[in-house]
């Protein structure tokens, strides 16, 4: 079964870190890296990019120039990337940890309004495999108590909802281009937003507390050093002329692959809401609702089948030790969530950019699985 392999380079990634190497400049003053960030926050509905090395100081970024620290508590959901939770504790505030919603694997508005006190300021929302959040609902919770909207948008370039796209609901969108991610570059991130002043309070902040046009020895406020280098701007700029195409071919293959499986009814595959006009399918993630199918025993079943698939996180963030320290976080209710990390799976982009051959393998090695599964009672 051919199941490509990712990062997929070619030739003009090469052709694009020549330009960067017989450069002077290989830095984040490279005009790759301004040219990236016009022309993917313009492309995510956003008037402003602010680059960075990951998508982890993106999120810290966002944090800082909002002023959340010690004192403060922003709402985060139960199941991510530890980063979501992290940033907010490196920013010397409380992670709220809320469930998610049943089918959407996203943060249920409901859950974050309970969770909402005077210290509360912000809710991040993650766009879990690249799905939106319910974003109309968490935009008007936020301006009801007069708390900002981070978007934590590290699955979701591309990603739409009433074809308005991912980072451009919330104050910020905060993108990650790791290895794994449906544009990457090894490692970068970047913040995108349609707010003047946080744009330039953000630059600021991620060069040094500098101004545009300033000399570069002046520094106004108190910032570091988070800059995006001339060589992953050049990867980006290359991976990203491939992103339409990408997304066009994964969101084929989910549907054939959703289809081919429809009749498994026990096999729940993350919910689309009707307002998810685009999605980049970073993720396929689905539950296996059926008590008799073990479902560590299934992916490992898939993987010797070469089909690549991982079960879900192993716990719900509130889970890791770091996190059960006393005074770390606040943890609500979270059922769904507990459920999740017993039930669900995920696939990754790749088997979605396989040709339709293997993608028909892929169909035919879940469908066995499931059955082989149910028949042994695992
Ligand atoms: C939801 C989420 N947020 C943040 C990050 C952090 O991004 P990075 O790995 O670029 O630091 C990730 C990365 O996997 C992620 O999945």
């Amino acid at each position: 079964m051919e199941i490509p392999s990712w990062p997929q380079p070619t030739e003009r990634e090469s052709e694009l870190l020549r330009t960067v190497l017989d450069s002077p400049q290989w830095g984040g003053f490279h005009p790759f890296v301004a040219e990236f960030e016009e022309s993917f926050a313009a492309y995510q509905h956003c008037d402003y990019g602010i680059s960075a090395f990951n998508g982890t100081v993106t999120l810290e970024l966002a944090l800082a120039v909002l002023g959340i620290g010690a004192g403060d508590e922003v709402i985060v959901p139960s199941v991510s990337f530890v980063s979501t939770a992290t940033a907010v504790s490196r920013a010397g505030a409380v992670p709220v940890f809320v469930d998610i919603e049943p089918y959407s694997f996203n943060i249920d508005p409901d859950r974050a309004a309970e969770a909402i006190t005077p210290r509360t300021r912000a809710i991040i929302a993650v766009h879990f495999g690249g799905t939106l959040a319910d974003v109309d609902s968490l935009v008007r919770l936020t301006a009801k108590h007069g708390i900002v909207l981070i978007e934590d948008a590290a699955h979701a370039h591309g990603s739409e909802w009433n074809h308005r796209r991912a980072g451009s609901f919330g104050i910020c969108g905060s993108f990650s281009f790791q290895n794994g991610k449906v544009l990457c570059a090894g490692e970068g991130g970047m913040l995108v937003t349609n707010d003047r002043d946080f744009a330039d309070k953000a630059r600021a902040f991620a060069n040094q507390g500098r101004k545009p046009g300033e000399s570069y020895h002046k520094h106004f406020t108190l910032g570091t050093n988070f800059r995006m280098t001339g060589f992953q701007a050049a990867v980006l700029i290359a991976q990203f002329e491939s992103l339409p195409e990408q997304i066009a071919r994964r969101t084929e293959n989910a549907t054939l692959l959703k289809t081919l499986l429809a009749d498994r009814q026990k096999l729940m595959w993350q919910k689309q809401p009707e307002q998810v006009t685009q999605n980049s399918f970073y993720l396929l993630p689905a539950r296996l609702e059926d008590a008799t199918i073990n479902r560590d025993e299934f992916c490992k079943a898939l993987n010797a089948g070469q089909v690549p698939c991982a079960p879900f996180y192993p716990f719900p963030l509130y889970r890791n030790p770091l996190y059960q320290q006393e005074n770390s976080c606040r943890v609500l209710p979270c059922p769904n969530a507990e459920a999740y990390v017993k039930n669900a799976f995920w696939l990754p982009h790749r088997v979605l950019l396989a040709e339709k051959a293997a993608l028909l393998e892929v169909a035919q090695a879940i469908r066995s699985t499931l059955e082989v599964s149910q028949a042994a009672g695992i």
